[in-house]
């Protein structure tokens, strides 16, 4: 499936692996085979092909039968169609200061959807119903803009997951407020590997109204789905997608993929990996004195401070990144990519650079 090792085309070392970032990961070798096999003769363009007819099928087996999926290009692109679709020109989201679509979109969703962020600072990047209520208010107050949504990440930018309690309590909360809820599941499959339940325990089963579903840190070459779960009062997403420049011409190409993550247990076989190399990760650096691990290590991330210069000794060996560098904080991505020798080679050097 790969091509060889030799290949003049080839401009890297496909044998080297860091742990900056699980978007640094290629593509899984069966979502590449999934490709191959879409490829040729005509199909209908825009979204009426045969594949994203098909991946509607198994969406709904793991949804629920009113989800839809909505294929986009990316995660940014998911978030901003998605909430768009929630929330008026006088509304807004309420989400964690820490989340991507306030510190990692490039202000797409305040400049390409037009939403105004209201954000509440948490200790460990989730939200709780008390912390919503920082944010939810005035609703009748024509100064303020009015928060119709909450948007949350599962697993969440710091690592952490929320349990799926934790999650029908804020569908909950948000729901008598009138507000719909929103998740950022750009690493869904991670948070269902490591809670061990389907992922609609925890999204559709929970009152989740509607989902960004990744895709690429799973293993895809690119491609994520608006998924919407609970189509009341959700408008207009086929516009929405289109205007927001996120309509695929040869959409059964990204079809394809998230169909060959979904169909049978490839997004678990490949979130599970990931978590496993990270816990693996975890338990190797938690024997290093001197490096402190942040937050609950409950997906594919780990986050730790350490000496400043240590990191950027190790930062010559190995790919990652400061998460705040004044404070000395770093993050640690694994991939389903991941080896275990990759994590041990990674743990022996940490070892070796705290102790020079
Ligand atoms: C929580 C979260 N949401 C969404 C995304 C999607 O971003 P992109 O637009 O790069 O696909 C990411 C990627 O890092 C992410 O970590």
């Amino acid at each position: 499936m790969n091509p060889p090792r030799t290949d003049a085309r080839r401009h890297h070392d496909p044998d080297v692996r860091g742990f900056a970032s699980d978007n640094y990961a290629g593509v899984h070798p069966e979502v590449l085979a999934a490709l191959a096999v879409a490829n040729g003769g005509h199909q209908v363009a825009y979204g009426e092909d045969a594949y994203t007819e098909n991946l509607q099928q198994v969406i709904r087996s793991h949804f629920g039968p009113t989800a839809e999926a909505f294929p986009v290009f990316n995660g940014t692109g998911a978030n901003v169609v998605a909430l768009q679709a929630v929330v008026d020109r006088w509304g807004a989201v309420i989400c964690a200061e820490s989340a991507h679509i306030n510190v990692d979109e490039g202000g797409a969703p305040e400049r390409v959807g037009g939403l105004k962020l209201l954000t509440v600072p948490t200790p460990d990047g989730k939200l709780t119903p008390e912390l919503i209520d920082r944010q939810a208010y005035g609703w009748d107050d024509e100064h303020r803009a009015m928060p119709q949504v909450v948007s949350i990440a599962q697993a969440t930018e710091l690592g952490t997951v929320y349990t799926p309690d934790e999650i029908r309590a804020i569908c909950e909360h948000a729901h008598a407020h009138g507000m719909k809820v929103h998740v950022d599941g750009s690493r869904l499959a991670n948070a269902a590997a490591t809670l061990d339940v389907p992922m609609r325990t925890f999204t559709a089963a929970a009152g989740v109204d509607l989902l960004s579903l990744g895709g690429t840190k799973n293993g895809a070459l690119f491609g994520e789905a608006v998924v919407v779960l609970n189509p009341d009062g959700i408008r207009h997403m086929k516009h929405l997608r289109k205007l927001s420049m996120q309509l695929a011409s040869k959409m059964r190409f990204v079809s394809v993929q998230l169909e060959a993550l979904l169909a049978r247990d490839l997004w678990l076989r490949n979130a599970r990996h990931a978590g496993e190399m990270a816990q693996r990760l975890a338990e190797g650096v938690r024997a290093v004195h001197g490096v402190e691990i942040l937050y609950p290590v409950q997906a594919n991330a780990v986050f730790a401070r350490l000496p400043h210069e240590v990191s950027k000794r190790l930062q010559k060996r190995f790919r990652f990144y400061f998460w705040d560098e004044a404070a000395g904080d770093v993050r640690w991505m694994c991939a389903f990519d991941t080896t275990e020798d990759d994590v041990d080679t990674f743990v022996a050097a940490l070892k070796e650079e705290m102790a020079r």
